[in-house]
């Protein structure tokens, strides 16, 4: 007998109910990140990060949060690389919903939910892409919600959407034809606001895959993936299930969050009269961003094979997965919500 359920609640049970996919499994045996990719993604954030301290004027104790940490490689990276003057100032935290990692250095916290008054940088690395979301289908009445069978995968419509998420639907993934589906992306935003109402001062910095209002794919990117490969989007807990983020729409949550954060401190601090600012917003690509980080992908030049064969197969290997992080077609397309509030 099939039991329907909404796409979000199935996600909720396949990936973080009892013996969920995520609370099981390591996620670097089923898929592969920019963060497992190579070193070089946590270089490039701890420059991100040394950045962020100098903004802030070397406070005493500097935050690095990884939300979704997983198996929590970036933040022990970061710590590893992080230069004497800025390791002792440095509180790291991985924020999972899945236990500690055993291998994690014990200076890192590990935390089930994200931590209030952060001062430093924030990393999501492909996060928000596995928040639960409901599905919709457009019909000749208008959008309905989708129900999965968890067992099969097998699906049929149920009722209209909520008000909120119709309402999220009209501004962000309005549905033109019959049979065009569109995941509902409110708890992603919900998500990320969370994060931003957390950033007492610092930068939080969300990288996905991404799309935006100009092209959303018209039948959704729900998928699974289980041991490396594809797999469909069956949620019976035995597969990572993901859909891309709609990120220009966490982006105005996140504005939202910081406008609000920014009038209830400046209404504290100025005896109710209200404050200004907010978070300030960049969204580009991880290419854009990495190259501004210096990661460029530059080979060697291929002297140094003659003077220092060593060092130029270590420059070599370097090159090439700085490359991989950048490439168009691949993680160098994935995108970065940075929001700013320094
Ligand atoms: C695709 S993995 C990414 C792991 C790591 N950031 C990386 O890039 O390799 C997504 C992670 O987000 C975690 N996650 C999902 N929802 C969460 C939530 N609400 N709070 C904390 N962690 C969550 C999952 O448990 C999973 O470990």
């Amino acid at each position: 007998m099939n039991v329907w359920l909404t796409w979000r609640v199935a996600m909720e049970q396949a990936l973080y109910g009892e013996n969920g996919f995520y609370l099981r499994e390591r996620p670097s045996g089923h898929f592969r990140t920019s963060v497992g990719a190579s070193p070089v993604f946590a270089e490039a954030v701890l420059r991100r990060l040394v950045a962020v301290d100098d903004a802030l004027g070397n406070p005493p104790v500097v935050d690095l949060v990884d939300v979704g940490a997983g198996e929590g490689e970036l933040a022990a990276g970061v710590l590893a690389a992080a230069p004497p003057g800025l390791r002792e100032r440095l509180r790291v935290t991985g924020v999972d919903l899945a236990s500690r990692p055993l291998s994690l250095p014990a200076e890192i916290r590990w935390e089930h939910a994200v931590p209030g008054g952060i001062r430093g940088l924030v990393i999501a690395n492909e996060w928000l892409d596995n928040v639960p979301l409901d599905v919709a289908e457009q019909t000749a009445d208008g959008p309905r919600l989708v129900l999965v069978d968890p067992a099969s995968g097998a699906e049929r419509l149920g009722d209209s959407p909520c008000d909120a998420d119709l309402a999220w639907l009209a501004r962000w993934w309005p549905m033109h034809s019959p049979g065009e589906r569109a995941e509902i992306g409110r708890p992603r935003d919900e998500a990320w606001a969370s994060v931003i109402v957390r950033l007492a001062a610092g930068e939080a910095v969300a990288v996905d895959y991404a799309h935006f209002l100009a092209g959303r794919p018209p039948y959704g990117t729900l998928t699974g993936y289980r041991d490396g490969s594809l797999v469909p989007p069956v949620p019976d807990g035995s597969c990572d299930i993901t859909a891309h983020v709609a990120l220009d729409a966490c982006a105005a949550a996140g504005e939202r969050a910081g406008r609000a954060g920014a009038r209830d401190a400046g209404a504290e601090a100025n005896g109710g009269a209200g404050g200004v600012g907010g978070v300030v917003t960049t969204l580009t690509t991880q290419r854009r961003a990495l190259l501004d980080l210096g990661v460029t992908g530059t080979r060697p030049p291929v002297e140094l094979a003659h003077t220092d064969p060593r060092g130029y197969l270590q420059a070599l290997t370097r090159a090439s997965q700085e490359a991989e992080l950048i490439a168009t077609g691949g993680l160098g397309d994935f995108g970065w919500l940075v929001q700013s509030r320094l």
